[in-house]
């Protein structure tokens, strides 16, 4: 059987999950009776089946409506100050949130600087608890095309970027050949920000390339379209550039039809670094620690093998060096 309290003991890093994908059914519930708004069922059931999709473009509509309920700096201290609580409590050290930036900022009409400080004050409000460490990845949502998304990352450039690991980059990818993102990339970068970004979650394995070519990323999120071009393999082995795995949001989307078709394992035999996440946890009906459950059983894993996941999270987070050592 898993070895669930062990695994709960390994030090490990979450740098794959985010902030708005942890709204659970009850929280959202929460959010609309607090903003006066319709919610899309009555009740937790209600909300939990509303958090089962057809596929990714089902998802990510629900998920907007989800950007849509959290309004004011305390709805993003509350949730994300209850995330990373739910993250100490499964023997989490380190997490790195993905925050929606472009989605609110662009598509919502936010501003971000409101946002960002909820944030901070509920990451802060945990760790001074907890000691739990933490940083955030504001990411960008494509379809809405690189010229507004550039202009929502310079307003998140212009305010606080202590607590900024990395950009980021979600979304569907059908802009990816059109529009070219790689400019704000650049920008980040010269403020001296990293960055990573989902690729070949439901697309191939050029995405990734383009994510390491074009945007710079040290980290993939997803990737499990890589064995179907081994170049892009020796790519990501070469340079130790490692997928942020979600084995239970692969499935709950179908970008795999069952765990027996799942890469993971050939991912690791093949010496790509893995680490897993849980992306949306409530919206896929996971835990990360039954991201390593499902790691444990689709891969025929042994307690070695979860050590070796728990001991890549934290060597490739986005961390100091001095708070590495720390944990490992
Ligand atoms: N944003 C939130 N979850 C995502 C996912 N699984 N893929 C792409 N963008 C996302
Ligand atoms: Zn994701």
């Amino acid at each position: 059987p898993f070895p669930l309290e062990e695994v709960r003991a390994l030090p490990k890093a979450e740098l794959h999950v985010h902030l708005e994908g942890t709204v659970d059914p009850a929280t959202l519930l929460d959010l609309a009776a607090r903003h006066g708004a319709e919610p899309p069922a009555d009740t937790v059931e209600g909300v939990q089946d509303w958090y089962r999709f057809d596929g990714f473009p089902m998802f990510l509509e629900r998920y907007f409506a989800v950007l849509e309920l959290l309004r004011d700096p305390e709805d993003f201290a509350t949730i994300a100050e209850r995330y990373l609580d739910t993250a100490h409590a499964q023997g989490v050290v380190h997490v790195e949130l993905h925050v929606s930036a472009t989605g609110h900022i662009a598509e919502g009409g936010k501003a971000w600087a409101p946002i960002h400080d909820g944030i901070v004050e509920g990451c802060q409000r945990a760790a001074d608890r907890t000691g739990i460490s933490w940083g955030l990845i504001p990411d960008m949502s494509p379809h809405l095309g690189a010229a507004v998304c550039a202009d929502a990352m310079e307003e998140v450039f212009a305010h606080d970027l202590t607590h900024l690991l990395a950009v980021g980059m979600g979304g569907p990818t059908d802009t990816w050949r059109t529009d070219d993102f790689s400019p704000i990339f650049r920008r980040a970068e010269s403020l001296g920000i990293p960055a990573v970004s989902h690729a070949a979650e439901h697309g191939s394995a050029w995405e990734i390339r383009h994510a390491v070519e074009q945007f710079g990323a040290r980290r993939i999120q997803h990737g499990i379209g890589v064995m179907a071009d081994p170049d892009v393999v020796a790519l990501l082995v070469e340079r130790g550039i490692p997928c942020d795995v979600a084995p239970g949001s692969n499935l709950a989307l179908h970008a795999v039809d069952s765990p027996e078709a799942h890469p993971l394992r050939r991912m690791l035999d093949a010496g790509i670094a893995v680490t897993l996440g849980s992306d949306d946890p409530p919206l896929f009906q996971t835990t990360l620690l039954e991201e390593y459950q499902r790691a444990w059983e689709w891969c025929d894993l042994d307690m070695d093998g979860m050590a070796a996941l728990a001991r890549s999270s934290i060597e490739h987070s986005l961390a100091s060096d001095a708070d590495k050592s720390t944990w490992l």
